[in-house]
């Protein structure tokens, strides 16, 4: 396995909004990263992605304009699996499907020297199972970064069944190492935090399903009542009602009930009001 001193290139399976994030995250803090999707335009929109965020921190005076053009240049797209051979950890972050995640992995066990760890941002699925396709499962561990990766202060270090002593203490360093304070979770569905927070989404959107208060004035109490940033509709909006909805049915098949969906996420999801990124959720957006 590498030590932290030997990582310099980090790849990052995915250049959605997680992916494109990890890899801000990871040019940020001064790696070189080769960032892969499968179609160029989608290679694109994670670089205009990258793009706003660096501006973002740039007005808010967070970052200097040459630090962000810096980490800017640091990121390389490709399509090419085979491009990620250079990297000294690699970092999935595609779409929350078992068999397309184990597909990659497969792939990646192959296409990644052996001695490279091969980390999965997933939300909810088993990083024993994900690992159990490839050669090196002490070397697969989960690195569960929070949306928007690149402002979100936490990490979650999710332990498989088999993932060595010294890979946890190696992402714990990368992951200090890129600006995150971490927790540890065992391999358990949802984790620590979507096991806990789901349920809570569901209630607020069951909350307001059944006439319990507006929208706004159930997101205003859970605001001032618990000190939280966001209300539970307002979150669920800006996760993606579509992520929540396959976290909470992951749960709810492994977990049984009382993580069952709420009835209007899924009706929302089926008629296409995904949040933010459609301009409708349970708001509106420009
Ligand atoms: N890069 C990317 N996005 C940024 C950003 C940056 N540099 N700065 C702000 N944002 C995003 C916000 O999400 C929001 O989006 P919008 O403008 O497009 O509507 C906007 O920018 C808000 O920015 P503000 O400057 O008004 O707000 P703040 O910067 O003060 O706070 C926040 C934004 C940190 C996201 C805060 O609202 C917060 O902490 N919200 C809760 C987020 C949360 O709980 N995330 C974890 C979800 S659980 C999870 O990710 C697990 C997964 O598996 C489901």
């Amino acid at each position: 396995m590498r030590t932290l001193d030997e990582i310099e290139t980090v790849g990052v399976v995915g250049a959605g909004t997680m992916g494109s994030g990890i890899a801000q995250v990871a040019a940020t803090a001064g790696y070189d990263v080769v960032m892969r999707d499968v179609k160029s335009e989608f290679v694109q929109q994670g670089f205009d992605s990258i793009e706003d965020s660096l501006s973002r921190f740039v007005r808010k005076e967070q970052l200097t304009q040459e630090e962000a053009d810096a980490a800017r240049e640091r990121i390389t797209g490709t399509t090419d699996l085979d491009d990620l051979a250079d990297a000294d950890y690699v970092v999935e972050a595609a779409v929350e499907k078992l068999d397309v995640k184990r597909d990659i992995f497969a792939d990646l066990d192959e296409a990644v020297p052996d001695d490279v760890v091969l980390a999965t941002n997933t939300s909810t699925l088993s990083i024993t199972t994900i690992a159990s396709v490839t050669d090196r499962p002490e070397l697969v561990v989960g690195l569960h970064f929070m949306n928007p990766a690149p402002v979100m202060k936490g990490l979650e270090l999710v332990v498989g069944e088999k993932t060595a002593d010294e890979v946890v203490d190696l992402s714990h360093a990368l992951a200090e190492d890129m600006g995150k304070e971490t927790w540890e979770s065992d391999d358990k569905p949802g984790f620590v935090v979507n096991r806990i927070l789901m349920p809570w989404l569901n209630e607020g959107v069951r909350a307001y399903d059944q006439g319990v208060a507006s929208k706004e004035d159930i997101d205003t109490g859970m605001k001032l009542g618990t000190n939280v940033p966001m209300g539970p509709l307002e979150l669920c909006d800006h996760i993606g009602l579509d992520i929540v909805l396959d976290a909470s049915q992951t749960l709810h098949d492994e977990l049984g009930d009382r993580y069952k969906p709420a009835y209007l996420l899924k009706r929302k999801v089926d008629a296409g009001d995904l949040g933010k990124k459609t301009g409708r959720g349970f708001y509106e957006y420009d």
